[in-house]
């Protein structure tokens, strides 16, 4: 199909399947003390302005979004010990399968996480349809490994996608290449007619997440082990998905650069002009681990969250459901906490931009327009101090109280003064900071500039 307006091949850049073949291959890297096969994307080609503009129109609502949950589901969850024990222990396939007898959720559970994320704020969910297991939870033809033929007999991708527009909220599919049941999953590699039933049985499942559940907001790759580009046939892969659902956005783990980067587990701003998204875990795992209680608090999330938006990108955070579809209590604990702040402030982050002003030891950064709001996490006291903003402070307001905040600025340093000895907003105390011009920081003027004196110490 070829978009009004735009030549074949503008279509096919705009589709993201017009970049020359990349080579892609999988690196272990270390997460959580398990070795996890990551993509190795190359650096995307130049976009033509077609495809800047038509990137530009289908982003929009998610670069609003800034916030959005990570659901992490499967039979792993049975076993309750981490998404990857199944690779991990060495667990045999025949055992491993054992579990599609005893996953046998609750109808609707999806509801209390649609529920869940719009309190606590977010816009988006993304949930996984496939993982490395293989086990699938939506309706396929093309196995009978999946929710609907197995003790669920239930299409759990449907409910999903029916509680995540019940709140309003959009709806993604993770969808993972690597595949640790298929016979062809490994040797693919070397044998090109188990490559082609492979990549025949992939590219029919993204087929089908792309056509049997109406609209797909988000369509979220994950690991190419062991197959390259090529070997995927990621350009095809992506020219069906968007013949399929050309509003559709996708990340880049098919090996392909797609719409946006993925970091997982740490925050790195992407330059300028490339959509990033961070994911990540509230405690080691990302499927539901029982014993897992390494949880970072709302406090820490809510710095994430600052310091993604801050950078220009998203923010995903993930819950690992229990087997019955309920989440794990801490998750709820720390998401009610998470969006009883973004119900009063969450306006700092939705309606920002990335921020030119990044350093400070106790806060992050957002901003819209030429208004900086300092997100202060370590409340320090009466008098908060920002050094090497370049640009001048007009007004400056405490959001907690709206009252005006007085301010001194010298060359190389503000110090907004009469505040409270204690943090008014324990998670994140937000000044508002109005300057003439958009906020710039330089800390290597400070450091070069910054008058020196002599050796000794001045009377
Ligand atoms: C990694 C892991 C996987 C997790 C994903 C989320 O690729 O293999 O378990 O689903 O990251 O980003």
């Amino acid at each position: 199909m070829e978009r009004e307006g735009l030549t074949r091949r503008e279509y096919l850049q705009w589709a993201g399947v017009g970049a020359t073949a990349l080579a892609a291959s999988a690196v272990g890297a270390s997460c959580g003390g398990v070795k996890q096969e990551r993509a190795i994307t190359e650096k995307p080609a130049e976009p033509s302005p077609a495809e800047v503009a038509n990137r530009a129109r289908r982003m929009k609502w998610w670069h609003e979004a800034k916030f959005g949950m990570f659901v992490h589901w499967g039979l792993y969850s049975v076993l309750g010990r981490h998404e990857w024990a199944m690779e991990v222990e060495g667990i045999p396939v025949a055992e491993y399968e054992q579990l599609a007898k005893r996953f046998k959720p609750q109808p609707n559970a999806a509801r209390a996480w649609a529920k869940l994320a719009k309190q606590a704020g977010m816009k988006y969910m993304v949930m996984t349809s496939k993982h490395h297991e293989g086990f699938c939870l939506f309706d396929t033809k093309l196995t009978d490994y999946c929710a609907p033929q197995q003790a669920a007999g239930r299409d759990l991708v449907k409910e999903y996608f029916e509680a995540a527009r019940g709140e309003g909220l959009r709806a993604g599919l993770y969808y993972s290449l690597m595949d640790w049941h298929h016979p062809d999953g490994a040797r693919c590699l070397t044998d090109e007619a188990a490559r082609r039933r492979f990549v025949d049985y992939i590219h029919g499942h993204v087929r089908e997440i792309c056509s049997n559940y109406g609209k797909l907001d988000v369509l979220w790759y994950d690991v190419n082990w062991p197959l390259d580009v090529k070997g995927w046939e990621s350009e095809k892969m992506n020219k069906m998905v968007f013949e399929l659902e050309p509003d559709t956005i996708v990340n880049n783990r098919n090996g392909l650069p797609g719409d946006f980067s993925t970091p997982e587990q740490h925050i790195e701003a992407e330059k300028e002009g490339r959509a990033w998204e961070t994911c990540m875990t509230m405690n080691d795992s990302w499927g539901y681990h029982q014993a897992d209680d390494n949880w970072k608090t709302p406090k820490a999330i809510l710095r994430n969250l600052a310091r993604c938006a801050g950078g220009g990108g998203n923010y995903l955070l993930n819950i690992g459901p229990k087997p019955d579809g309920s989440i794990p209590d801490e998750s709820v604990r720390i998401l009610t906490a998470v969006g009883q702040w973004m119900a009063k402030y969450g306006a700092t982050i939705y309606e920002s931009e990335r921020s030119k002003v990044t350093s400070s030891l106790f806060a992050e950064f957002t901003r819209a327009g030429n208004t900086l709001y300092m997100h202060v996490h370590y409340w320090p006291g009466s008098t908060v101090a920002l050094g090497g903003l370049r640009t001048k402070v007009l007004n400056a307001r405490l959001l907690t109280t709206s009252q005006k905040v007085d301010f001194k600025q010298e060359e190389f340093r503000v110090q907004f003064t009469g505040l409270p000895e204690k943090a008014p907003d324990n998670l994140a105390t937000v000044i508002e900071i109005e300057c003439d011009g958009e906020p710039v920081q330089d800390e290597e003027w400070v450091r070069k500039e910054r008058p020196r004196r002599g050796v000794g110490i001045s009377a």
